[in-house]
């Protein structure tokens, strides 16, 4: 028997970045819009908890307990009391790694339900939206998808009104960055800017209420104008060549730009799914990265895609 999963990955329409806290995570006001470019996990009983991965980025996913769709499984089992978990997971990896997508972790919300599935556990959604937050920040989102608030260290959802389909494109970099390493060069640029870092200088930071908007009503040139993503200043820092690739975007007709997450793939808000393509196919055509992807979004959070 196997339980195949379906998980998106997520491009930050708002990052706000809050202060460092004393747990070594910053406040967010993360609003998180989930797209159809997305893995796919695959459940097979097994032994013990083992992983294999295919897809162009496969030999730089780890295949040991660092994987959070092998976390997921262990979390899971241990959860139900289950002692020795069986079970095989098999990642179709179509995300960037280490690419500001939250490919990893939604591998780990996948395995939550992929595992969920095969073992019969009907743990509810509330229960897996705790494990995943154990996992990792971004790990709840992948479970949910649509569009939604992530407050607190992004782990707090609230679904938002979406009133249509958003064209994106992903411009795809050469290696990844360290999620942490971004946060520590937001946290350095701050303090170098004699603003302070820590969350007694830094305001809480707030969603949007014109992005909110511009979400509400399905309007792309409102969205395009509120993308704001307070880690790009340190994404640019230390790849300061992914300023060529939103320029690359811009040029060719995007009509909005940002790093994605904490980078380094770059993201393009598009008119409509033609004007994707052309973005995508000048981006390809630019030099500026490594592959661009058009899709679009938002799409629903991990589910049960097929059963064998
Ligand atoms: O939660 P997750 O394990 O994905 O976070 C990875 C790292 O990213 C954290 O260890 C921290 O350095 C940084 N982070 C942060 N503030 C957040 C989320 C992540 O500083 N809200």
């Amino acid at each position: 028997m196997s339980v195949t999963v379906r998980v998106p990955a997520k491009v930050n329409v708002q990052l706000g970045v809050g202060g460092l806290r004393a747990d070594g995570f910053h406040d967010l006001a993360n609003v998180f819009f989930a797209v159809a470019l997305g893995d796919e996990v695959t459940a097979t009983a097994g032994t013990g908890v083992t992983l294999s991965c295919s897809g162009p980025d496969a030999a730089v996913v780890p295949l040991d307990d660092s994987n959070l769709a092998a976390r997921a499984a262990r979390l899971l089992a241990a959860h139900h009391g289950i002692a020795d978990p069986g079970v095989h997971l098999h990642i179709a990896k179509a995300i960037p790694v280490a690419g500001g997508m939250a490919g990893g972790s939604a591998d780990g919300a996948a395995a939550l339900v992929a595992c969920d599935a095969l073992w019969g556990l009907g743990t509810p959604l509330d229960t897996l939206l705790e494990l995943a937050a154990e996992l990792g920040s971004d790990v709840p989102f992948a479970l949910v998808g649509g569009v939604a608030l992530g407050r607190g260290r992004g782990e707090i959802l609230e679904a938002l009104p979406v009133g249509g389909t958003f064209h994106w494109v992903f411009a795809v970099a050469d290696g990844g960055l360290s999620t942490p390493a971004v946060f520590r060069e937001c946290d350095r640029l701050r303090d170098e800017a004699g603003t302070g870092f820590g969350d007694t200088d830094v305001a809480t930071p707030d969603a949007d209420p014109a992005l909110l908007a511009a979400l509400a009503d399905g309007d792309v040139v409102a969205l395009a104008g509120a993308l704001a993503n307070d880690l790009q200043p340190a994404a640019l820092s230390l790849r300061p060549a992914l300023a060529d690739t939103l320029r690359a975007g811009t040029e060719a007709g995007a009509l909005g730009a940002l790093v994605s997450g904490s980078g380094p793939t770059c993201a393009f808000l598009a008119k409509d799914a033609d004007a994707a393509a052309a973005v995508a196919a000048a981006l390809r055509a630019s030099g500026t990265c490594r592959a661009a992807h058009a899709t679009y979004g938002p799409v629903p959070g991990a589910a049960v895609s097929a059963r064998g």
